[in-house]
């Protein structure tokens, strides 16, 4: 098969080995792609970057022009966008769900009503379009609690930045004010309890009837250490995470399999990667924060390197509707991924752009580490900087320790230009804690 990969990050890359792996895979074009994935390949490897991942025209004309056997649509914009739709309504083969189908990531609003219809535990939460409403009803909360929680939430797509948290009467009337930042996305917002706990993201495949799972994971949103500071695309994830351990039958049938059921029965099924980010409350209820219709990045990272099934293989099945023929197996290693990005993100970082990047090759001879690229260009010996995530770096070893020490021992070789390189040194922390205080037998 040549296979077509939409998206241009660390997580298309990792897609990209995926199918890479597969003996049903002889080339590999990713757009718009980035210029470091396609160096050190096993399988002919392009990229082609004259598309928009807002312009589903754009991809069905590079789809006309490679003719490919299978379409990927990996990345979020380009799947709200409709470009599924429009590449299979042209006669593609294409892995990832349709516009109707992705509603339950491109507006948040209607899904947490999805949700209530299905009994799928969710934080309290209310809609508006009106700000003026919105500040009414937060001045209300705050009346008998004046250190609430809240989540102030855009229903459209921002890049994975919607979601402000409000701690106070004053913090959630600036952040109503700032959905109007985030333009049509945050003409409707949702003001939601801000739940307290331990958060975690899961992925199935599905054909729309039945799910495959994959291995618990989590991401680290913040810009920062300890989960503090701005927040971003996302800056380092692990997987598996302990800390769904036990919970993962319940996860896959009550949550994630509800959730393909209720989107079947409600006449938009879902094929492609479904994925539940959650929280575990201190009391131990499971609540979903959010539904995408995708991969995470860099979730991704973390967990699709671990699959030993063939991808290509998986992929087709999900497409025939023969899922249930299919069972994925993993190697039983840990990985922690961890975000290289050039220092101004997730705000203006423009001064940085064309920044060199040194060490890449010294990090990829770190045994058990892995580089995939993003927001870089140039020639391999040449990199520079041309977007806010540069880099995911991943580690994989037995155990979180040593995948953490790979990571991070390959990560601590790169840098950029005047020392612009920035990244969370505390990826995979409280999950390495929590591994050395479990008894081992
Ligand atoms: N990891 C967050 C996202 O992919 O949206």
């Amino acid at each position: 098969m040549r296979v077509m990969i939409i998206g241009s990050g660390a997580r298309e890359h990792v897609i990209s080995k995926a199918y890479e792996k597969s003996p049903l895979v002889e080339e590999i074009l990713v757009t718009p792609g980035n210029d470091f994935m396609i160096y050190n390949r096993d399988k002919p490897v392009a990229i082609d970057k004259n598309c928009s991942l807002n312009d589903p025209d754009s991809l069905l004309y590079l789809a006309i022009k490679y003719s490919p056997d299978l379409i990927d649509v990996a990345q979020d914009d380009a799947i709200a966008n409709g470009a599924v739709n429009l590449l299979q309504q042209n006669g593609f083969d294409v892995f990832g769900p349709t516009q109707a189908a992705s509603r339950i990531e491109w507006d948040k609003a209607w899904s947490r009503e999805f949700m209530r219809r299905h009994g799928i535990p969710s934080p309290a939460y209310e809609i508006f379009n009106n700000r003026w409403q919105a500040s009414d009803y937060v001045e209300e909360l705050y009346r008998t609690d004046k250190s609430k929680p809240l989540y102030i939430k855009a229903s459209g797509l921002c890049g994975g930045k919607g979601a402000l948290l409000a701690t106070s009467f004053k913090s959630a009337l600036r952040a109503i004010r700032e959905m109007s930042d985030f333009g049509k996305a945050g003409e409707t917002f949702l003001i939601e309890e801000g739940l307290i706990g331990e958060e975690f993201s899961y992925f199935a495949v599905t054909d729309g009837t039945t799910c495959r799972f994959f291995p618990s994971s989590r991401d680290y949103k913040r810009l920062f250490i300890n989960d503090s500071g701005p927040q971003t695309g996302g800056m380092g994830a692990i997987s598996p995470t302990l800390i769904t351990k036990g919970l993962e039958e319940y996860i896959e049938q009550e949550l994630l399999q509800k959730t393909v059921d209720g989107l079947r029965q409600e006449g938009t099924p879902f094929g492609g990667i479904l994925y539940l980010g959650g929280i575990i409350t201190r009391d131990q209820k499971i609540k979903v924060i959010e539904y995408n219709a995708r991969w995470g990045d860099p979730e991704c990272q973390a967990v699709l390197p671990g699959l030993k099934t063939d991808y290509g293989e998986v992929v087709l099945a999900s497409l025939e509707g023969r899922l249930d023929e299919i069972d994925l197996s993993f190697n039983d290693k840990v990985r922690v991924c961890v975000v290289g990005a050039v220092k101004g993100y997730p705000d203006d970082y423009s001064d940085n752009i064309g920044k060199k990047i040194f060490g890449i090759n010294n990090a990829r001879r770190v045994k058990g580490a892995q580089i995939f690229g993003a927001g870089m260009d140039g020639s391999f010996d040449s990199l520079t900087v041309n977007g806010g995530r540069l880099f995911s770096v991943v580690g994989e070893g037995e155990d979180i320790v040593h995948a953490r020490k790979r990571a991070y021992e390959a990560i601590t070789k790169i840098d950029v230009e005047k020392g612009n390189l920035q990244y969370r040194m505390d990826i995979g922390q409280k999950d390495q804690l929590l591994y050395l205080r479990t008894p081992k037998f």
